[in-house]
C-alpha cells in the first residue's frame, strides 16, 4: 500500500510517499521560515501564496525521488485542518484533483491525527498510549485508543507551548522560530537565576497555561534594561526549565488517569515541534520510567510539521477503509476529540 501525503496547514509545504511497511519512500519539505522571519510570526496570506507556488513542484519531485508513478498510488492524503485556511485549501484542492484524475481514494487528514500517529511510523507502538502533543499551535494530553479514537484529558487555556517559546524568543530578540533559539541560548545559562511561575502546577486536572509565565518573562526583560548575552542565556534557561516543569507536572497527572483506565498501556508518546527539546525529552523519559512506561519520541524531522506523518495517517485510515468523499470541506478548526469538555478561558486552541 503506497500513499502520497500533502501538508500545507502552517508554514511548511511538504509532500511524502509512505508505504504500509512504515517506509518513507521519499519526502520533501520546504520551510517558509525565511519568508515569515521579517514579520516575527507567520503571515497567513504569505503562507497560502507560497504553498500555491511550490506544492505542485514538490509533489513532482517527491514522486521522481521515489521512482513512483501516480498509477502506483493506493491513496492520496492531505491535511484538511486544523490550520490556516488558505494553506489548507491549497493542499486539499491539490489532493482532490490528483484523486479525481487518477481515480484514487482521497483521505482528509486531521493534522493533529498526523502528529498523534507519527510515533507508529517511526516505532513499533501499540494502542493505547498517552500522547503529549506540543507544537506551535497545540498543547494537549490525549489518550490514543486507536485510529480515530482519541480522548482528550487536557489542553491549554491560553497559549500553546511552542507559542510560549516563540513569544519569549521575540522578547529576547532571538528571532523566529523561537524554540531552537531558546534551547541554544539556554545551554550557557543558569536555569535557577529566575524563579518563573509554573502556571497550574499542582492543581487538579491536566490543562495547561503559559500566559502567567509569559508575563513574568516580560517583566524580567523589562527589569534587565540592557540585555547582555549572559542575561539572555539565564532568562532562556530559566524559562525552558519552567516550561519543562510545567509540562511534566501536567503529564504526571495524565499518566495517573491513563494507568487507571488502561493498566495494559505501556507507552508515553511526545510529538509536535516542541518534542524536539532535549530537556523536555529528558524529563518525560524519567517520568515515564517512574510509571513503568517507555517514552517514545519520533525523530526530529517527524516531530516538526511534515508530510510523512500525513501520508502515514492516510495508510492507517485506508487500511480501515476510512476514506473521504471529494465533497469534504476543509476544517480550520477541528478538534481530535469533539466530546472533550470545554475548557474555561479564552482562546482555547483546537
Ligand atoms: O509542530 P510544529 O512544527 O508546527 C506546528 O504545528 O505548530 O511546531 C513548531 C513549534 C514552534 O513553536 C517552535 O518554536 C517549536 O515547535 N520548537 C521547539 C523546538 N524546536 C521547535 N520548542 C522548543 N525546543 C525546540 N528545540
Ligand atoms: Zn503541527
Amino acid at each position: 500500500m503506497l500513499v502520497l501525503g500533502i501538508e500545507t496547514s502552517c508554514d511548511e509545504t511538504a509532500a511524502a510517499l509512505v508505504d504500509d511497511k512504515r517506509t518513507i519512500r521519499a519526502e520533501s519539505v520546504l520551510s517558509q521560515t525565511e519568508l515569515h522571519a521579517p514579520h516575527g510570526g507567520i503571515v497567513p496570506e504569505i503562507a497560502a501564496r507560497a504553498h500555491l507556488e511550490h506544492l505542485d513542484g514538490l509533489i513532482a519531485r517527491t514522486m521522481r525521488q521515489a521512482g513512483a508513478e501516480f498509477a502506483d498510488l493506493d491513496g492520496i492524503a492531505a491535511t484538511a485542518g486544523p490550520g490556516l485556511i488558505g494553506g489548507v485549501i491549497v493542499g486539499v484542492m491539490t489532493g482532490k484533483a490528483l484523486a479525481l484524475a487518477g481515480n484514487k481514494p482521497f483521505l482528509a487528514i486531521n493534522h493533529l491525527e498526523g502528529h498523534a500517529l507519527s510515533a507508529r511510523l517511526s516505532h513499533d507502538v501499540a494502542f493505547p498510549y498517552l500522547l503529549l502533543l506540543v507544537s506551535g499551535g497545540h498543547c494537549q494530553l490525549l489518550i490514543v485508543e486507536g485510529v480515530g479514537r482519541y480522548r482528550r484529558l487536557g489542553t491549554t487555556i491560553d497559549d500553546a507551548a511552542g507559542e510560549a517559546f516563540d513569544k519569549t524568543a521575540k522578547l529576547l530578540e532571538l528571532g523566529y522560530p523561537g524554540g531552537p533559539a531558546i534551547e541554544r541560548a539556554a545551554t550557557s545559562g543558569d536555569p535557577m537565576r529566575f524563579a518563573f511561575p509554573r502556571p497550574l502546577k499542582g492543581r487538579p486536572g491536566c490543562d495547561f497555561s503559559f500566559a502567567g509565565l509569559k508575563t513574568a518573562v516580560r517583566q524580567a526583560v523589562e527589569n534587565a534594561g540592557e540585555l547582555s548575552a549572559k542575561m539572555i542565556a539565564d532568562i532562556a534557561a530559566s524559562f525552558q526549565l519552567a516550561v519543562a516543569d510545567s509540562l511534566s507536572d501536567r503529564t504526571a497527572r495524565a499518566l495517573e488517569v491513563f494507568k487507571g483506565q488502561h493498566p495494559e498501556g505501556k507507552t508515553l508518546v511526545v510529538a509536535g515541534g516542541v518534542a524536539a527539546n532535549a530537556l523536555l525529552r529528558q524529563r518525560l523519559s524519567a517520568l515515564a520510567g517512574e510509571h513503568g512506561l517507555a517514552l517514545v519520541a519520533p525523530p526530529l524531522k517527524l516531530c516538526t510539521d511534515n508530510a510523512a506523518m500525513i501520508a502515514w495517517a492516510g495508510v492507517e485510515r485506508l487500511r480501515l477503509g476510512l476514506v473521504d468523499g471529494l465533497d469534504f470541506s476543509p476544517r480550520p478548526r477541528w478538534p481530535l476529540d469533539p466530546d472533550a469538555p470545554k475548557t474555561i478561558g479564552a482562546g482555547v486552541k483546537a
